[in-house]
């Protein structure tokens, strides 16, 4: 990361808590050993993305025509972003939390709203990109003298027992929670999710879940299979990251990017299918993975949500589903929970 060149206070400014990143490449290898190897069929946690390319293809996704989703909660960010502060802080001085905020550009519309609303901000973004982190924190931090960073480099499990230090009696929290990342989850997990989430929580603060909704599969297999490329190139990715960090040989050709809609998970899901018979080395686990032909490596869901899921969703995990505000075509949710009593 290049170091701005300026001389304000930007420093005290910015914590940036590093939660053992530096275990991501063990992590790497055995959720590799145990999703191609032992597996039946073989599978890749979504997670693993997200290195330094595989970020920036994420945003180059949400640049995409036919990927609405981050358009779409934008739209709703820039028309109701006072509304959901509003709603949100119901009087009391709020703490920003974000779980998974990339480059959190949506974020800067409710930073903006809430900042007409009190006079300093505590922002404590999560996210498994340190670079992504710093970034954003760096880039914030200029645009808006009032807001201090407090960020967490690491995954969900590490940070969520974390960002209860960010809590006090005077604050009231919100949780962001866009871009549809409670897609990756499966309906069980999700529940699991929102729960550990409602546990660093107290009765009355917020949780802002951004969820992506049910729709002719035609409009969402395009959204995860563009006509450029680039979703295939960020799904291909998973492979040359292994290639480099894992010392394997997968020949990145050899694998297509698959997307389809299952209707009755009502999940898109993403695979690598292998276009050939054909077998990978993979030195750092000492491990030879065979592959037939059409045989894929299940990398990815999104799963797809209803009104009356997503409020089932906070009842079932100790909220409240408080409002939804949709965009214009109404694809997209921006749904307020609030943590009922403890
Ligand atoms: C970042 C998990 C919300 O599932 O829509 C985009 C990731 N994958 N295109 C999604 C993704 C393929 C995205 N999330």
């Amino acid at each position: 990361m290049i170091p701005h060149p300026t001389s304000d206070d930007k420093g005290e400014r910015l914590r940036v808590h590093d939660l053992a990143v530096e275990q991501v490449r063990d992590r790497l290898a055995d959720d590799v050993r145990r999703g191609l190897c032992s597996a039946a069929r073989k599978f890749l946690p979504p997670k693993y993305f997200y290195d330094e390319l595989g970020s920036q293809l994420f945003e180059a996704i949400c640049l995409l025509p036919e990927y609405y989703l981050t358009r779409a909660e934008s739209e709703i960010f820039a028309r109701c972003s006072d509304e959901i502060a509003g709603a949100a802080a119901q009087g009391s001085a709020v703490t920003l939390f974000e779980l998974g905020s990339g480059s959190a550009s949506k974020t800067r519309r409710v930073i903006e709203a809430l900042l007409r609303r009190q006079r300093r901000l505590l922002y404590v973004p999560v996210d498994i990109s340190t670079p992504a982190l710093e970034e954003s924190a760096h880039a914030l931090l200029q645009d808006y003298p009032a807001l201090a960073v407090t960020a967490y480099a690491g995954d969900y499990d590490a940070a969520l027992p974390r960002l209860g230090e960010n809590l006090d009696d005077a604050v009231r929290a919100l949780v962001l929670f866009l871009g549809s990342n409670i897609g990756n989850f499966d309906r069980g997990e999700a529940r699991d999710f929102l729960r550990r989430v409602r546990r660093v929580l107290r009765a009355g603060d917020r949780l802002l879940v951004g969820a992506d909704l049910k729709k002719d599969p035609a409009v969402l297999e395009a959204a995860y299979d563009d006509a450029l490329g680039v979703t295939a190139a960020f799904n291909l990715n998973l492979l040359a990251r292994i290639n480099r960090e894992l010392q394997a040989d997968f020949h990145v050709r050899a694998f297509r990017h698959v997307a389809l809609y299952d209707e009755r998970e009502g999940r898109v899901e993403m695979h690598l299918e292998s276009t050939r018979t054909q077998t990978v080395r993979i030195h750092a686990l000492d491990l030879d993975v065979h592959f037939g032909a059409g045989e894929r490596i299940h990398t990815e869901n999104s799963y797809k949500y209803d009104l009356a899921e997503l409020s089932a969703l906070a009842a079932a995990t100790g909220f409240e589903s408080a409002r939804t505000w949709l965009d214009t075509s109404e694809r997209f949710s921006s749904n307020l929970f609030v943590a009922g009593g403890d």
